[in-house]
């Protein structure tokens, strides 16, 4: 079924498939195409261009009138498989207790991996659908989910297998993450080799051989895996093929940016805590890095520093960082509004780290992230605004008419 899209107000994202990432000054550039028509062919994008080439004929027309058109956000980061909530944890800290205080009284993620234990995997299913379905309606129209709230072979196998259920019932494209190395589990505190050996024996080889994931990750970090450790889990999961996509410098620099080059990491998230070495490790590489900003407003903690990483030539992807305890939120507008007014990222630099750079930072650079012929029609058709920067400036409204994934309104 061809579907025309005619009277776009402004077509935004438009790309050859050649482009992968975008990076230094030309995330400034946000190609577009004003007053455009777009041509969908079932679940694939066909055509595009200014009115006056528009075809006259297709078998559905869609006018949008006043309206914009943009690809669906990519959300390259989530750990939206768990279980119940953490809301007691956000008020001790409205009442001052740290995140990190509240990690070691037992909360934090040993507390989600309990819920998440005792939680069925039927349960956990239905909560995670549900998340899923609501980020779906803000926009999201591809995203990445991390285990590593299970924390036992079984409970890690358990989430891995929601994950599966979710891309078999799920129309858009999702990536699969095992992160067993997220915390040490309390009978673990004294015994981390143990854990690491349960990781590397017992769980990475189950994974492959159910082929859960393409991706491992590793939470480096003060308090959680050294980087002796990552390196450790890295070099197994290499043998598996899994490929890294890591939680580096959140709260410490310790390395981590550099263990996860030397392993070809994807992708290396969170990068609010940031040396001047760890950006010069990231030069000259392949690897993209994730700012998670709604973590940092949730959290208060520092915003990644984009500016210094963009004005050095490198990428830069937006992410949510969906999960119970630092980010309980999937909004991709949010993101791209708070990465605008908090780390001083253009609209144009934000939509391409919210788009193009997160298609990259999941390996779906040739399937979504743009509008570009061959690509998913997997599209954003927003209400009446007056430009595309009124996305992040008119923040916390929400301004999106309709999303379609795989040309199929959702
Ligand atoms: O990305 N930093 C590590 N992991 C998650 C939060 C974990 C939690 O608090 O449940 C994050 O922020
Ligand atoms: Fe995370």
């Amino acid at each position: 079924m061809i579907t025309l899209l005619k009277n776009i107000k402004e077509l935004i994202q438009v790309r050859d498939l050649s482009i992968k990432k975008v990076k230094g000054k030309d995330m400034k550039i946000l190609p577009t195409i004003k007053n455009a028509f777009l041509v969908i062919e079932d679940e694939k994008i066909i055509d595009f261009g200014e009115m006056t080439n528009a075809p006259e004929s297709a078998d559905k027309i869609i006018d949008c009138n006043g309206k914009m058109v943009l690809p669906t956000w990519c959300d390259s980061h989530t750990h939206i498989v768990y279980a119940g909530n953490r809301e007691q944890e956000f008020v001790d800290r409205i009442n001052g207790l740290s995140y990190e205080e509240i990690a070691n009284k037992g909360g934090g993620i040993l507390n989600s991996a309990k819920k998440l234990q005792e939680t069925s995997e039927a349960e956990l299913y239905h909560q995670s659908a549900k998340r899923l379905e609501e980020i779906m309606a803000l926009g999201t129209g591809a995203v990445e989910i991390k285990s590593g709230y299970g924390l036992t072979v079984d409970a890690e196998l358990k989430m891995l297998r929601v994950i599966k259920k979710l891309k078999e019932n799920f129309s858009l494209p999702i990536k699969a993450t095992f992160l067993g190395a997220h915390a040490f589990p309390k009978e673990y505190t004294e015994n981390k080799e143990g854990y690491l050996t349960l990781i590397i024996n017992d769980m990475l080889p189950l994974i492959a051989k159910e082929n859960l994931a393409e991706f491992v990750d590793v939470f480096c970090e003060t308090g959680y895996f050294s980087v002796e450790d990552t390196d450790k889990i890295l070099t197994a999961a290499n043998k598996y093929g899994l490929i890294p996509k890591t939680h580096v410098n959140q709260f410490t620099a310790i390395g981590g940016i550099e263990v996860s080059v030397k392993h070809h990491a994807l992708s290396v998230d969170h990068l609010e805590v940031m040396n001047p070495e760890d950006i010069k490790v990231l030069q000259g590489t392949e690897t993209m890095p994730v700012a998670l900003p709604s973590c940092s407003y949730f959290l208060s903690i520092p915003y990644t520093p984009a500016r210094e990483i963009i004005n050095a030539g490198l990428p830069l992807a937006l992410a949510t960082d969906f999960n119970p305890g630092s980010t309980p939120s999937g909004n991709m507008n949010f993101v791209v509004a708070t990465a605008c007014i908090k780390m001083k990222m253009t609209p144009e630099e934000a939509i391409n780290a919210a788009t193009v750079n997160g298609a990259y930072a999941m390996n779906l650079s040739d399937e979504v992230g743009s509008i570009t012929k061959g690509k998913k029609a997997n599209f954003i058709i927003t209400k009446e605004i007056p430009s595309y920067g009124f996305i992040p400036y008119s923040f916390g409204s929400n301004l999106i008419d309709s999303v379609y994934i795989n040309g199929q309104l959702i």
